[in-house]
């Protein structure tokens, strides 16, 4: 029989990926995050300095980039040619910097290509921003995730927290969600948009738990 794609697109620090994680454990799929695709090109072309308005530049980097996941604890360990970069790709100074980038047809272009390579003919839980609109628009199932945004700024400022950063306050979260979003929604190239087809899921009050059983309820029916 065919292999499932889930779609899971939404807005920045909505639980997309803590959801997909859940689920493709569930499932036995193969969770795959794109946004840590994004941001590993951002590390590159921040660390190299590639002025990403040079669009030759940008192909010469784009060549240089090879992107490998980790995915067999869900956890989607993030390989930047070989190099270890999972945690580094979700600081503040990476996340600032990410949307511009991916705003550019030809990374666009070459991530796509390596998204729709990796899902071909698996089980795959994906998620992103133009999942189910651009990678797989045939996915089986698709939802795009919405929540309150000044939930999703403390949930994102308690994860930095956690992870021991003390100089990014909770506006500068709420600021750098409030500008991805519109930079994602208003892009010419795939911008940030539910699939006609896509289920909506506004977790704002919704615990993990529910949000789970939300998804395998429309899912589990057809395995
Ligand atoms: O999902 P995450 O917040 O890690 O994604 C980081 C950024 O990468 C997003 O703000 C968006 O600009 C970009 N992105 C994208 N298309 C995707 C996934 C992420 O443009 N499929």
């Amino acid at each position: 029989r065919k292999n499932l794609v889930v779609a899971i697109d939404g807005y920045s620090s909505c639980g997309k990926s803590t959801l997909a994680k859940a689920l493709a454990k569930k499932l036995g799929f193969i969770y795959i995050d794109s946004g840590a695709m994004y941001r590993a090109v951002t590390l590159y072309f921040l660390r190299n300095q590639i002025d990403i308005n040079n669009i030759e530049a940008v192909k010469q980097a784009l060549e240089k980039i090879e992107l490998n996941f980790h995915s067999r604890d869900y956890q989607s360990h993030i390989l930047l040619n070989g190099e270890e970069v999972s945690e580094e790709i979700r600081l503040m100074y990476v996340s600032e910097a990410v949307s511009p980038v991916s705003a550019i047809k030809a990374v666009r272009h070459d991530m796509v290509k390596q998204q729709q390579r990796m899902g071909k003919s698996k089980n795959i839980v994906m998620d992103g921003r133009d999942i189910g609109t651009a990678v797989f628009p045939d996915a089986q199932v698709k939802f795009f995730m919405t929540a309150d945004p000044k939930v999703r700024a403390e949930r994102r400022f308690k994860e930095l927290q956690s992870k021991g950063d003390t100089q990014t306050t909770l506006e500068d979260v709420f600021e750098n969600l409030a500008h991805r979003d519109y930079a994602d929604t208003t892009r010419a190239e795939s911008p940030l948009t539910r699939a006609e087809d896509a289920i909506v899921l506004d977790n704002t009050n919704l615990t993990e738990e529910e949000q789970l059983k939300f998804a395998l309820d429309r899912v589990e029916p057809l395995l």
